[in-house]
C-alpha cells in the first residue's frame, strides 16, 4: 500500500540549512566522492582545535577506528566558552521543576558552574583525566554540570539512569571502575519527593572502587551520611574558584561511558570518544532540528539515556542553543503539561518518544487545542518506531500540520542521528525514518550476501563506512565490541557495522525499520535485553527455568512477556504470591523499568534437542498468533499445547 507523504513546509524550507531534496542529494554525493574531505571540512568549520588534526581518518585498524589524528580539543570549551563573546547572556539552560520552579542559566552562568564543578572533583576528590565518574543524578542542572565538569578535566563519565535499582547500579560502578559517584539526595516526581541516596549507599555497601560520593542538595529530606566519603555538593561548591584550564585532550580520548542492553545478561559500556561525537552531535542539532539563534529546543528524554546526552546537553550546548531541561513527568499535573511549557518557553523544536506521544493523545487528545502551539516549528520522535495514529495526532493537532517531524533512527552506539528525515528537504512519509544523513552510508543488506536488498525485502541497517561518532568500543572488553556489531554481516567480503535492526526499502527508497533481529526489546523506546531480565527473574530461588520475551503493547510500543517454569509447583494463591515475588527480585535486580507486563507459569519451555529455547514459537504465543512454525524438531513438540493452555487460561 503506497503511503501518503507530506512535503516540507515552504516557507520553513526557504530558511532551513538544507532546503530540498537536491542539496541533500549533493551533499551525500560530495560525501561518497571525497569521504574524508567531506568530514575533514566540516570538522575545520565545527570544532574549535586547540591543536588542529593532521589525519582525518584511520581505519587501518578496522573496527577500531580513529577520527582527526593529532587534534587537540575540549569538550566542554567546544560547548562553553567558545560562545562566551556572543552568546555570554544567551540562556543556554531553561531549567523547569516537577513543581513549576523555574531557572534560567545563561552561557556565563554554565561556565562559572562547570568550572566550580570541575575545581571541586580536580581539587577536593583528586579526579584527574581517565578517571571514571558515575553520575546518577536526577533531571537538574547539576546534572549537566557534572557532565561538562567531567569533559573539561578529562574525567570520563559514566551516567546510570535514576531509575536503575542499587544492583544495577553496582555492576556499572564495578565494570567501569569508578572512583566517584554524584548524586543528588533526591529530587521531585508528581509533585513529591522520592530519593536517590539510599540507592546509591545500597550500592556501594560491600566491597566498591567508588572512594568519594558527592551529593547535591535537591529535595533536602533527610539522608545518611558516611563520614570521609559522603560530601554536600552545596557545601564544597562555594569555596571553587571560578576558572578552571581546560585539560588539552586528543580527538580520540575518551568523553564518556553509557551501559546499554544487548544480548548477554551483562550490559555493554559503549565508549565515545571527543572530536567525532561532538561534531555529529553538532552537526545533527543544526541539521535536524534546524535549530536557529534564538529558538528554544525541548528533548524530553532523561540523561540517563544516549538522546538526553547528545540532545539535551551536548548537541544544543556545542551548536550554542537554548536547550530545556524538565525534572518532571510529562502528563502531570495533567496531559496538558507539555503543551502548557510550549507556551510559555515559546518552544521551537519539541523532541520525545512515540511513547510518550501515545500516552498524551490517549490522555488529552484535545489538550493541544488549549495552548498556543504557533512557536513549534520541527517535532521529532526518536527510540522506536511511531505508529500511524499516533504520528496523524502528532502532526494535525500538536504540529498544526504546519511543522515536519522528524522520526530519527539511531542508538546508543552510533552517537547520534543516522537514518532521518530534514526537516526543510524530506518529504514525509508517517513511521518512515526516511534516508541516511548526509555523510552516513548506511545500507539494507541481505545478511546471507551481503548485497543491497531489492525493494520491499527485508535486511539487515548496517552501515557500511565509519562514522566520526561511531562507537569506540566496549568498556574494557575488544572481543565483545567486535563480536556485538562487526560479525554478523560483510559487504565484498569485509566486515561491517551492524545495527541489530532490520529494514527495508520501499519504491522511493526510504528506509522503514522493521525492529531488532536480536533477543533486544524495546520497551517505552528502552532497550531491555532479555537475558538481562531473565538473569535477573532467575534469582529469585523458586524460578528453574524463564524465557523472556517481547510483545505488542498498546501505550509502551512493546511489553515483556516471561515464561517461567517454577521448581515447585503451586496454586493459583501462591502464583500470586510468586509474582509479587518476581517482581520485588526484578525492582531489585534492574529497577521498575523492567517489571513484567505478563508473567505465565508454565510446565516447561519449548527446547531444541540440543537444548536452546526456540523464541519464535513463545514470540507467536505471547501474540496470541496461531503456530505455524516447525514444530517437529522440538524435544517435546507437544510443550507447545501445553503452553498455549496455560497462557489462554492465565488469570495473573
Ligand atoms: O531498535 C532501534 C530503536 O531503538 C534502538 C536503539 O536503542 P537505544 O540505544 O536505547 O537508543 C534509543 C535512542 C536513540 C534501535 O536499535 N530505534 C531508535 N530509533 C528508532 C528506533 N526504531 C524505529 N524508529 C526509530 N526512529
Amino acid at each position: 500500500m503506497k503511503k501518503e507523504i507530506f512535503k516540507p513546509n515552504r516557507g520553513f524550507a526557504k530558511d532551513a540549512r538544507i532546503k530540498n531534496m537536491c542539496e541533500y542529494q549533493a551533499l551525500q554525493d560530495a560525501a561518497t566522492e571525497d569521504y574524508e574531505g567531506f568530514w575533514g571540512g566540516y570538522a575545520k568549520e565545527k570544532i574549535d582545535w586547540v591543536t588542529p588534526f593532521t589525519n582525518v581518518l584511520d581505519e587501518s585498524n578496522f573496527p577500531f577506528v580513529k577520527w582527526f589524528e593529532g587534534g587537540k580539543l575540549n569538550v566542554s570549551t567546544q560547548c562553553i566558552d567558545r560562545h562566551l563573546d556572543t552568546r555570554k547572556n544567551k540562556a543556554a539552560i531553561i531549567f523547569e521543576g516537577d513543581r513549576g520552579d523555574k531557572q534560567i542559566i545563561t552561557y556565563l552562568d554554565l561556565y562559572y558552574n562547570v568550572n566550580r564543578f570541575a575545581n571541586l572533583l580536580k581539587n577536593e576528590f583528586d579526579v584527574k583525566k581517565g578517571d571514571r565518574v558515575v553520575i546518577y543524578m536526577p533531571m537538574i542542572p547539576e546534572a549537566a554540570y557534572a557532565m561538562l565538569a567531567c569533559a573539561r578535566i578529562g574525567a570520563i563519565h559514566s551516567i546510570v539512569f535514576g531509575g536503575f535499582s542499587s544492583e544495577a547500579l553496582k555492576d556499572r560502578i564495578e565494570d567501569a571502575e569508578a572512583k566517584v559517584v554524584i548524586t543528588a539526595d533526591g529530587a521531585y516526581r508528581k509533585d513529591k519527593p522520592y530519593m536517590l541516596k539510599p540507592v546509591v549507599d545500597e550500592a556501594l555497601s560491600g566491597k566498591t572502587p567508588v572512594k568519594k560520593v558527592l551529593v547535591v542538595e535537591r529535595n533536602g529530606e533527610d539522608v545518611t551520611w558516611v563520614a570521609g566519603r559522603d560530601y554536600s555538593y552545596n557545601e564544597l561548591i562555594k569555596h571553587q574558584r571560578v576558572t578552571c584550564e581546560p585539560e588539552v585532550m586528543d580527538s580520540e580520548d575518551p568523553l564518556f561511558l553509557l551501559y546499554t542492553s544487548g544480548s548477554t545478561g551483562q550490559p555493554k559500556g559503549v565508549q565515545h570518544n571527543s572530536a567525532g561525537y561532538i561534531l555529529w552531535a553538532q552537526m545533527t542539532m543544526e541539521w535536524v532540528f534546524d535549530v536557529k539563534e534564538n529558538d528554544t529546543y525541548w528533548c524530553t528524554a532523561d540523561i540517563g539515556w544516549i538522546t538526553g546526552h547528545t540532545y539535551i546537553v551536548y548537541g544544543p550546548l556545542a551548536m550554542g542553543a537554548t536547550t530545556v531541561m524538565f525534572e518532571g513527568v510529562i502528563t502531570h499535573p495533567d496531559a496538558g503539561r507539555p503543551w502548557r511549557m510550549v507556551e510559555e518557553h515559546r518552544i521551537n523544536q519539541f523532541y520525545t518518544a512515540p511513547t510518550a506521544i501515545r500516552v498524551l493523545h490517549k490522555m488529552g487528545e484535545h489538550e493541544p487545542a488549549k495552548y498556543d502551539l504557533s512557536s513549534l516549528k520541527v517535532l521529532g520522535t526518536v527510540g522506536e518506531p511511531i505508529d500511524p495514529p499516533a504520528w496523524k495526532w502528532y502532526y494535525e493537532k500538536v504540529g498544526g500540520s504546519r511543522c515536519a517531524i522528524v522520526d530519527t533512527y539511531w542508538q546508543t552506539e552510533t552517537g547520534g542521528h543516522i537514518v532521518s528525515p530534514l526537516p526543510g528537504a524530506t518529504p514525509i512519509k508517517p513511521g518512515c525514518a526516511t534516508f541516511p544523513l548526509p555523510g552516513i552510508i548506511a545500507e539494507v543488506l541481505d545478511p546471507q550476501s551481503g548485497k543491497k536488498v531489492e525493494v520491499g525485502e527485508s535486511g539487515y541497517l548496517c552501515i557500511t563506512r565509519p562514522w566520526p561518532s561511531m562507537i569506540r568500543g566496549v568498556w574494557g572488553d575488544e572481543k565483545r565490541y567486535k563480536k556485538s556489531y562487526f560479525e554478523d554481516v560483510k559487504k565484498e567480503g569485509k566486515p561491517v557495522y551492524f545495527t541489530g535492526d532490520g529494514a527495508h526499502y520501499d519504491e522511493d527508497g526510504y528506509i522503514t525499520i522493521t525492529g531488532r533481529t536480536d533477543d533486544v526489546i524495546n520497551v517505552s523506546g528502552h532497550r531491555m535485553g532479555t537475558a538481562e531480565v531473565e538473569a535477573a527473574i532467575k534469582k529469585h530461588s523458586n524460578v528453574a527455568e524463564v524465557a523472556v520475551v517481547g510483545k505488542p503493547h498498546e501505550i509502551k510500543g512493546e511489553g515483556i512477556f516471561a515464561y517461567i517454569v517454577l521448581k515447585s509447583d503451586c496454586g493459583i494463591a501462591d502464583e500470586i504470591e510468586e509474582v509479587k515475588a518476581i517482581n520485588k527480585v526484578i525492582q531489585r535486580e534492574i529497577g521498575n523499568i523492567a517489571l513484567c507486563d505478563d508473567v505465565v507459569f508454565v510446565s516447561g519451555l519449548p527446547k531444541t534437542r540440543s537444548g536452546k529455547i526456540m523464541r519464535r514459537i513463545l514470540r507467536s504465543i505471547a501474540k496470541g498468533q496461531e503456530i505455524t512454525q516447525d514444530i517437529s524438531t522440538l524435544e517435546d513438540p507437544s510443550i507447545v499445547a501445553t503452553i498455549v493452555t496455560a497462557v489462554r487460561s492465565c488469570k495473573l
